[in-house]
């Protein structure tokens, strides 16, 4: 096991911290194959499911350095080392940290890095995370890109991490904490994000939210600010992930982190911010403390940059992975995202359940209700989240009368 000394990571100390001298017994080898590259996931925690998320990283950080001319990479919970192996083959990173506090996965980590570059660009180490980053800190060696694939809530990265990334440079953080996305647990999304959360009919986007909010509120600590380039969830886990930008100063507006009230009564979402807090109220009635959840603060800005996921789509399409069998999920994913980046789109997304249940109403496709509802001049997309929802800034109650009228003619001409 390697130990950090307080100088910069350079070529002689990679060298220096690769020895394959005392190593772990070798664990049973398990192969697996992700865009080309064959890899042993021995005993390691691997998920073939999160390939797209390792897609969506590896495309940012090429972007980043075919942008900045530099890519220097700390992958601080690596697992077998996949991210590491693709950081280094498919974005060309010019060096990796990568990092898994299990020392057991040593040998698993360093035949796959082993495998496709020289270890000049590499080093392994087994530290818990937020002692690597904090040590990264203290001798000033900050990254250009930190990828913290954690389990649980991963808020205790975040300060850390955002300590050890260059400013201009990028952040990719995860959570699984699904229970308090879907408000089960207020005070534990408090003490995590900062973000009291109650239970919302799009929980999901809610866990990205509150993951991002989380990362504003420790930025502004340090008198930074962040923006998500992208915002995938995925229901495996589930896992929120979130893609950040980490850029100097504090954040121009404090416009995008604030409240979202849900009205139970009318199914009406609305966005308060701070100073508008003792005046939150829903249209449907002048009385509704009772049917109104407050959830916040958290991201209310949009969950994506267009034109970051326009070039990574660009970027998808050079290196031939939209038109493979791999790559369909992607490409269908990223056009997804590149509409829900609509900045006239408001926070959480309408269910059809529930339109069809608020409405007393069987549901036309809904390719149908989203064609009425850009006729009558809303903003409207589907949602990466949920298959079976809309994102619109159209309220609930409207989407109902549109939906309704919608069917008369069908009903009329049934009539007849
Ligand atoms: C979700 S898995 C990583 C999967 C990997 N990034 C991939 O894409 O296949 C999380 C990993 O973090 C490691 N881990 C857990 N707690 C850690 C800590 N505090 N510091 C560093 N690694 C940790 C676990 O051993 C596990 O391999
Ligand atoms: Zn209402």
């Amino acid at each position: 096991m390697s130990s950090l000394s307080l100088k910069p990571l350079s070529v002689s100390t990679f060298t220096s911290v690769n020895p394959k001298g005392n190593l772990p017994p070798r664990c049973k080898s398990h192969y697996q194959t992700e865009r080309g590259h064959q890899f042993d996931v021995g005993d390691t925690f691997f998920r073939r499911e999160s390939a797209t998320a390792r897609d969506l990283g590896v495309l940012s950080a090429a972007l980043y350095r075919n942008t900045t001319g530099s890519l220097r990479v700390l992958d601080a919970m690596c697992g077998c080392g996949i991210r590491s192996l693709r950081y280094l083959a498919e974005a060309e990173a010019d060096s990796v940290v990568a990092n898994d506090a299990n020392v057991d996965y040593r040998e698993v980590i360093l035949g796959n890095l082993s495998s496709v570059s020289s270890s000049s660009r590499w080093e392994v180490n087994h530290l818990p995370a937020t002692r690597l980053l904090a040590e990264c800190y203290v001798r000033k060696d900050y990254f250009d890109l930190i990828d913290v694939d954690s389990f649980g809530s991963g808020s205790s990265y975040l300060r850390v991490a955002l300590d050890a990334v260059k400013l201009g440079g990028l952040l990719y953080i995860t959570s699984t904490d699904g229970l308090s996305s879907g408000g089960h647990r207020p005070q534990q999304s408090l003490a995590a994000y900062g973000a009291y959360v109650q239970p919302l009919p799009y929980c999901n986007e809610i866990g990205l939210r509150m993951l991002i909010g989380g990362a504003v509120r420790e930025a502004s600590v340090l008198g930074y600010h962040v923006v998500p380039l992208f915002s995938y969830y995925s229901y495996h886990g589930p896992v929120f992930r979130v893609l950040l930008q980490v850029k100097r100063g504090k954040s121009p507006s404090s416009r995008y982190y604030s409240f979202i009230s849900y009205c139970n009564q009318c199914g009406n979402s609305q966005a308060f911010s701070w100073n508008e807090l003792g005046e939150i109220s829903c249209p449907c009635s002048t009385n509704v403390s009772r049917s109104l959840m407050v959830s916040g603060p958290l991201w209310t800005g949009p969950l994506h940059n267009a034109h970051h996921l326009t070039e990574m789509m660009s970027l998808a399409e050079l290196w031939g992975w939209l038109g493979d069998g791999e790559g369909q999920n992607l490409e269908k994913l990223l056009k997804l995202m590149i509409d829900e980046s609509d900045p006239k789109l408001p926070v959480g997304y309408l269910n059809a359940d529930e339109i069809a249940s608020r409405g007393k109403l069987n549901l036309p496709p809904l390719s149908a209700i989203m064609n009425s509802l850009y006729e009558e001049g809303y903003a409207v997309s589907r949602s990466h989240i949920a298959s079976n929802a809309i994102k619109t800034d159209c309220p609930m109650v409207d989407c109902v009368r549109i939906v309704k009228q919608l069917q008369q003619p069908a009903e009329m001409s049934s009539c007849h």
